[in-house]
C-alpha cells in the first residue's frame, strides 16, 4: 500500500545498546532512516558521528536521510555520500552560499535539503525551494530530542507549501520536532509529505502501532 506522507523514525532516541532492533523496526515499518549530527557548535548538543552512521548504513534497507546541525557541511558531503546517505540536509543559516552547498550534494548523489529553526522566515527559502529536493521546517528549536512542537508551525507550513505549489515545483517538506500520532494528521493536512518523529516512536511501548497511527 503506498501512503502519502513518509515517516523517517530520529535514531536519535533509538535505544543504542539495542541498535539492532530499532534499525528493524524502521526496516519494516517506516520509510527512512532520520540521522541528526550535531557537533556542539552549530548547536548545543552533540549527537553521533560516522561509526554509528555506518552501522545503521550496514542493516538499513530503507533510505539514510541525514540531518545536518553542524558548522561547515560542506566539508562532509562527499563523506557522507560514501556512507550511502541518500538525503542530506543542512542548515540555511550554518553556511555562505546554501546555493553552491546544494549543488555539491546533487554531484554527490544525494538528494539535498534545506533546513530552518523556527525563528527563520520561511521566506527565507524561497530562493533555493527550486534547488532542493526538500525542506526541513523544525517543529522545535535543533538540538534536542524530545522537545515540545511548536504550534505556529502549522502556518509556516501553509505558507511554505502555497509558495511551492505557486513555483510549481517538485519539493518536499519535511517536519522535525516533537511530531507525533496527536498532530500528524493536521501537519499532512496544511502540506507536510515527511514526519520526523523521535521519541513519539522510540519511547513508545509499541513503537509499530505509533508509526501506523501516525499514517
Ligand atoms: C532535533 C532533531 C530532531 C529530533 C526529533 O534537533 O533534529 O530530529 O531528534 O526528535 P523528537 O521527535 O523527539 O522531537
Ligand atoms: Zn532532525
Amino acid at each position: 500500500m503506498e501512503y502519502r506522507v513518509q515517516i523517517a523514525p530520529s535514531m536519535l532516541a533509538a535505544d543504542f545498546l539495542h541498535l539492532d532492533r530499532d534499525v528493524e523496526l524502521v526496516n519494516q515499518h517506516a520509510d527512512a532512516f532520520h540521522l541528526d549530527i550535531m557537533d556542539g557548535i552549530f548547536v548545543p548538543n552533540i549527537s553521533y558521528g560516522f561509526p554509528i552512521v555506518e552501522a545503521i548504513a550496514r542493516e538499513a534497507k530503507k533510505p539514510l536521510d541525514a540531518h545536518l546541525m553542524i558548522v561547515h557541511p560542506e566539508k562532509y558531503v562527499d563523506r557522507f555520500a560514501k556512507v550511502g546517505v541518500d538525503m542530506l540536509s543542512f542548515h540555511l543559516n550554518a553556511v555562505e552560499n546554501p546555493g553552491q552547498v546544494l549543488a555539491q550534494i546533487w554531484a554527490a548523489g544525494m538528494k539535498p535539503g534545506l533546513a530552518i529553526n523556527p525563528d527563520i522566515p520561511v521566506e527565507n527559502l524561497f530562493p533555493y525551494l527550486d534547488q532542493c529536493h526538500y525542506v526541513v521546517l523544525m517543529s522545535v528549536f535543533a538540538g534536542f530530542g524530545g522537545q515540545k512542537f511548536i504550534e505556529a508551525t502549522y502556518d509556516r507550513l501553509k505558507t511554505l507549501k502555497t509558495e511551492i505549489d505557486r513555483q510549481g515545483i517538485e519539493c518536499h517538506i519535511q517536519v522535525d520536532g516533537g511530531v507525533s500520532a496527536a498532530n500528524a494528521s493536521r501537519l499532512v493536512e496544511c502540506g507536510a509529505d515527511i514526519l520526523v518523529a523521535g521519541s513519539a516512536v522510540f519511547k513508545a511501548e509499541d513503537p509499530a502501532a505509533v508509526i501506523a497511527a501516525m499514517r
